[in-house]
C-alpha cells in the first residue's frame, strides 16, 4: 500500500513539474505530462500541412514574436519578426547548433562536420573547409567551366525529350553535387549511387522536421516502429552516403585521385595528428556538403520553373531581356547585374517559396532575453525566415508573385535587409556563391532555348514542408524555341 501511494505522489509530483513553465519563459500553448506541447502541435499538422505554418499560426494566436514551447521534454522556442531574427542570426549567444537523437543519427550517430557542430569544432573546420575549397577553386570564376559543362548535358536532356512532358529535378541535382564533389573528392559520384541518395534525401526531408519528429523525442520508437518513425529511411541513407564517401577516402589513401581537393588537404592535416582531424571528422564534413547540395538548387530552379508555368506574362518577360541582352551568349554569373528583371524574378522565387523556412535550429549557449522573456541556456531555437519572407511590414501583398518588388523606381535591383534566403552572420549558407551562380547560369541557358509550357492546370506552387520547403513532384514539356 505504501509502495503505492509513494508511485502515486511520484506521478503527481512528475506532473506538476513537467508542465510548469519556466519563469518568464515566452508565451505558447499548454505543456503535458511526456508530451509537452507536441501533441497540440501535430493536431494540427493536418489543417495546416506543416509544423512551420502550424508554429506561424501560434506565434499569432499568442501574438508573440517568440513562442515557448516544450518538445516531448524539450524546450523549444521559435522566433519570429526582422528584430528578433537579426539578434538571433548575429549574437554569439546563439551560435550554438542543438545536440539530439536525430541530428546525431543524420552523422552517423556522431557529433562531427560543420553544420550540426558548434564551439571550437565548429570554428575549425569551417574556415577549414571554406579555404581548402577556394584553393581548388571554388566560388572562383573558373568554376564557371563547371556549371557550363552541366549546363550543356541538361540542354542536352531537354533535346532528347522531343517536346514531351519531363522532370528534370533529379538531373538538375545530380549537376550541382557534380560540380561541388569536384572540390570535395576531385571526382564524380557513379549516376546509379547519386540517384539513390538523392531519393532518400528527398525522402527524410518529407518525413522530419527541424524542430524533431517522434524518433527525436522518443528514440526508443526505433525499435517498434522503424518505419513510421522513419528511422529506417536514415539508416538506409547514410548507408548510401557511407558507400560514396568511404570509397572516395579510401581511393585517395591509396593515391588514386589526383588533385588539391578538400579530402587530400584534410588527410595531410590528420597524418600530421593535428587535432580534431579525424576520419569521423571527414565523413563528416563530407556528409554535411552533400546533404547541403543534394535537395537546395534543384528545389530553387523546380519553384522557379512552376512559378514561370503558373505567370506566363513572366515567362514572356524573362525570355525577352534574356534574349535582348544576351543573345545567344553563354550565360555567366556576371550578366545577373544585367538581365535585372531576371535576377529580380530569381529573388522573388526565393523570398515566395522559401526553401529554408526555419533555418538551421540554433542552441542558446547561457540565458538569453528577448522581447522581454527569458530564453533558458539549453533551449533549442527556430528562426522562422520563411514568415519573414511573408511579413506585410515589408512585403506588399505578400502572398502575390510580383518580380517587380525587387526593382526599385531607377531600374536597378533592390535586396532588402530583411531578406535572408541563405541565412545570415557567421552561420550563413558557406555554399552561397555556387548556388547563385549555379541557378542563375541554368536558369537563364535553359530560358535561352527553350519555352516552358505544360497541358492543363499549372502546378501549385505550395511547398510540401519537413526539414526543407521541396516543390511538388510536376513535369513539364521543354519547346525548343532557338
Ligand atoms: C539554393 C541553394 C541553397 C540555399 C537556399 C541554402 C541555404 C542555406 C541556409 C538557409 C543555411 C542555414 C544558415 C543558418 O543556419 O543560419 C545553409 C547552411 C549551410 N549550407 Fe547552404 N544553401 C544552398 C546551397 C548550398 C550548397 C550548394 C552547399 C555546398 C557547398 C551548401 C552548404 C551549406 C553548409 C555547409 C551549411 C551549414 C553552415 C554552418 O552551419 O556553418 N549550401 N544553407
Amino acid at each position: 500500500m505504501l509502495a503505492f501511494l509513494l508511485v502515486i505522489v511520484i506521478l503527481v509530483i512528475y506532473y506538476i513539474l513537467s508542465t510548469v513553465k519556466p519563469k518568464r519563459y515566452p508565451p505558447g500553448p499548454k505543456w503535458y505530462p511526456v508530451f509537452g506541447s507536441f501533441g497540440v502541435i501535430n493536431r494540427r499538422m493536418d489543417t495546416y500541412g506543416s509544423q512551420w505554418k502550424v508554429l506561424s499560426e501560434m506565434s499569432k494566436e499568442f501574438s508573440t514574436n517568440v513562442l515557448g514551447l516544450k518538445l516531448g521534454n524539450k524546450l523549444v522556442v521559435a522566433v519570429y519578426g526582422e528584430k528578433n531574427i537579426r539578434q538571433v542570426i548575429t549574437e554569439k549567444e546563439f551560435d550554438g547548433r542543438p545536440d539530439s537523437f536525430f541530428l546525431r543519427l543524420r552523422s552517423f550517430g556522431k557529433r562531427v562536420g560543420i553544420t550540426f557542430v558548434d564551439g571550437p569544432l565548429w570554428r575549425e573546420h569551417r574556415p577549414f573547409a571554406l579555404k581548402h575549397l577556394r584553393l581548388g577553386g571554388f566560388g572562383k570564376q573558373s568554376m564557371e567551366q563547371d556549371i557550363h559543362g552541366q549546363l550543356s548535358n541538361l540542354l542536352n536532356i531537354l533535346d532528347q525529350s522531343n517536346g514531351n512532358a519531363i522532370s528534370i529535378r533529379t538531373p538538375i541535382a545530380m549537376a550541382l553535387i557534380n560540380i561541388v564533389w569536384k572540390y570535395v573528392a576531385g571526382e564524380d559520384i557513379k549516376e546509379n549511387k547519386l540517384r539513390q541518395f538523392l531519393n532518400y534525401t528527398s525522402a527524410r526531408s518529407k518525413a522530419f522536421t527541424l524542430a524533431g519528429g517522434y524518433l527525436d523525442q522518443w528514440p526508443w520508437l526505433r525499435f517498434i516502429f522503424p518505419n513510421w518513425t522513419g528511422y529506417n529511411i536514415i539508416k538506409n541513407m547514410n548507408k548510401a552516403m557511407l558507400d560514396i564517401i568511404q570509397d572516395t577516402i579510401r581511393r585517395h589513401k591509396n593515391n588514386s585521385v589526383e588533385g588539391n581537393d578538400y579530402i587530400h588537404s584534410f588527410l595531410k592535416e590528420m597524418y600530421n595528428n593535428k587535432d580534431t582531424y579525424s576520419e569521423a571528422q571527414l565523413v563528416g564534413v563530407c556528409l554535411d556538403i552533400l546533404i547541403a547540395a543534394s535537395n537546395t538548387g534543384s528545389s530553387v530552379l523546380d519553384f522557379a520553373f512552376i512559378l514561370l508555368l503558373r505567370h506566363p506574362d513572366v515567362q514572356a518577360k524573362v525570355c525577352e531581356e534574356i534574349s535582348r541582352i544576351l543573345g545567344d551568349d553563354t550565360p555567366t554569373w556576371t550578366d545577373s547585374g544585367r538581365l535585372i528583371y531576371t535576377s529580380a524574378f530569381l529573388a522573388e522565387v526565393h523570398r515566395g517559396c522559401t526553401i529554408a523556412p526555419f533555418l538551421g535550429g540554433r542552441r542558446a549557449l547561457t540565458d538569453v532575453e528577448m522581447d522581454g522573456y527569458l530564453i533558458p541556456m539549453g533551449t533549442t531555437v527556430l528562426v522562422s525566415t520563411g514568415d519573414l519572407h511573408k511579413d506585410p511590414n515589408f512585403w506588399d501583398e505578400p502572398d502575390k508573385f510580383k518580380p517587380e518588388r525587387f526593382i526599385d523606381e531607377n531600374g536597378t535591383l533592390r535586396i532588402t535587409s530583411n531578406f535572408h534566403p541563405f541565412g545570415l552572420g557567421r552561420r550563413r549558407c558557406p555554399g552561397e556563391p555556387l548556388a547563385k551562380s549555379f541557378v542563375f547560369i541554368i536558369l537563364v541557358g535553359i530560358l535561352q532555348k527553350y519555352n516552358i509550357v505544360c497541358n492543363g492546370k499549372p502546378p501549385s506552387a505550395e511547398p510540401v514542408i519537413g526539414l526543407l520547403a521541396e516543390p511538388i513532384h510536376f513535369t513539364a514539356q521543354f519547346v525548343r524555341r532557338l
